[in-house]
């Protein structure tokens, strides 16, 4: 099992397979996709290797990220080799929903176990303001979908923004009334490129926990493997509540996961200085040299990100890594 000088233990992987996003979210891409490099991201093969090493160290989940996954056409092969990994318990993907209700059933099909899908609006209007698609119904049928398949997760993530949805928290509570799905509220976070955004739409999640605790919402206890997302459930909800609340004490403390950029490089922290190229070896049919690779530079997996002094690394976005 991977393990750092913490004692923290990675069985989770994020592993981006595009970059490209076709949303223009106002904290993440705001001008829209611009590419700044070769877009020589991870192939199918790669992408297959990097899942064998990683379950090969102890990892049973992986998620698929982007940028926006579903960008890809073979999204779906992808998804069917990390669920055929040996050792791979659990697949995810993290989407915009673009694709949603168009394919969810080949992602099903392909072995996904857990959705999670980012709306940070229920209004169709503001939705369409934030990330440039008018598709909220679209999208709010595919999470429809994915429960009635029977996914055993479906998640939905809010980004907090004060002028956005700030004082909407009651619609989000509602809305997970009837709907048996896991609303998170995610903290902003400060990139390289959203300081102004960030300093005028930060809010923190710690008033929202206030209100979910007068109104009766109990923590759901952790499993020792959860990561640093706070849950919470109420008898008269079919859903749950989440928080994630980056700028708290002890939120790395429980940090369990490490990422893989589309360009083959493994990041110890989301918003550590650099990215680790591991290209070379992922190309490389013998799996040990990866392998060793991947464990020796976890030594240098810092205690917890500097986002209190603001030091935000090498995550000009967070589309560069998927979240
Ligand atoms: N702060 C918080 N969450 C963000 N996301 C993207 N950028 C930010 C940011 N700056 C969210 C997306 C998606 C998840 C992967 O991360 O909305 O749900
Ligand atoms: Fe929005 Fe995610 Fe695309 Fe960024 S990567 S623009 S947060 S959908």
């Amino acid at each position: 099992m991977l393990t750092d000088n913490f004692g923290r233990r990675f069985y989770y992987l994020r592993l981006s397979i595009t970059d490209v996003c076709n949303f223009r979210c106002d904290y993440c891409l705001p001008e829209g996709y611009q590419c700044d490099h070769d877009r020589d991201f991870l192939s199918f093969k790669e992408i297959q290797r990097i899942a064998r090493a990683f379950a090969s160290l102890g990892t049973e989940k992986i998620r698929i990220t982007g940028g926006e996954p579903s960008l890809r056409k073979d999204l779906p092969e992808i998804l069917a080799a990390c669920k055929t990994t040996p050792g791979i318990k659990k697949l995810a993907i993290t989407t915009n929903g673009y694709k949603l209700s168009s394919q969810i059933h080949d992602w099903k099909d392909a072995g996904l176990d857990a959705l999670n899908v980012s709306i940070d609006s229920l209004d169709p209007r503001q939705f369409h303001a934030i990330t440039g698609h008018n598709k909220l119904q679209e999208i709010l049928s595919g999470v429809d979908q994915a429960v009635t398949l029977g996914l055993s997760q479906v998640k939905i993530n809010t980004v907090l923004m004060r002028e956005y949805n700030g004082s909407d928290i009651d619609t989000f509570l509602n809305f997970v009334k009837e709907t048996p799905v896991t609303l998170r509220f995610i903290e902003l976070m400060q990139t390289g490129d959203n300081q102004v955004f960030f300093n005028k739409q930060h809010v923190q999640g710690s008033r929202i926990k206030q209100q979910l605790v007068l109104d009766g919402w109990l923590p759901v206890i952790k499993e020792k493997s959860s990561g640093p997302a706070q849950e919470f459930y109420h008898p008269n909800y079919k859903g749950k509540i989440g928080l994630i609340m980056p700028y708290s004490k002890d939120f790395c403390a429980s940090c369990n996961r490490l990422r893989i950029s589309a360009l083959g490089k493994l990041h110890l922290c989301l918003f550590a200085d650099q990215g680790l190229s591991l290209r070379e070896h992922i190309q490389n049919n013998d799996p040990a040299p990866l392998i060793a690779a991947i464990s020796s530079l976890l030594n240098d997996k810092k205690a917890s990100h500097f986002l209190h002094k603001k030091l935000t690394g090498a995550t000009k976005n967070l589309s560069m890594l998927g979240g």
